[in-house]
């Protein structure tokens, strides 16, 4: 992945543009872990049919929200809603 430092501007570093990583009907309602770009995510569907991709680690404590099978969130199918993502650590 292109750094901000590859073109001279500030320190951050995020993708240019847009990248396939597959097609999107690996986008399912159960959540799944993936790797690109070097970091941990997640790839789900939305109640309405998008397909969301987002960080894995929830900002609260960091609980992955793909790799879960035991909380009542996941096994009640209760983790998507709408468009968002619960975390199955503490909802
Ligand atoms: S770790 Fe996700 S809500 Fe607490």
């Amino acid at each position: 992945m292109a750094t901000s430092a590859d073109y001279r501007r500030v320190d951050f570093e995020y993708p240019r543009g847009w990248f396939m990583i597959g097609p999107a009907t690996e986008a399912t309602a159960a959540p799944r872990a993936i790797r690109y770009f070097g970091q941990d995510l997640v790839i789900y569907r939305g109640e309405r049919g998008t397909p969301y991709i987002v960080e894995a680690y929830c900002p609260h404590m960091g609980a992955h929200l793909a790799n879960n099978s035991t909380s009542y969130i996941v096994r009640d199918n209760e983790q998507v809603e709408g468009g968002s993502i619960r975390c199955p650590y503490h909802g």
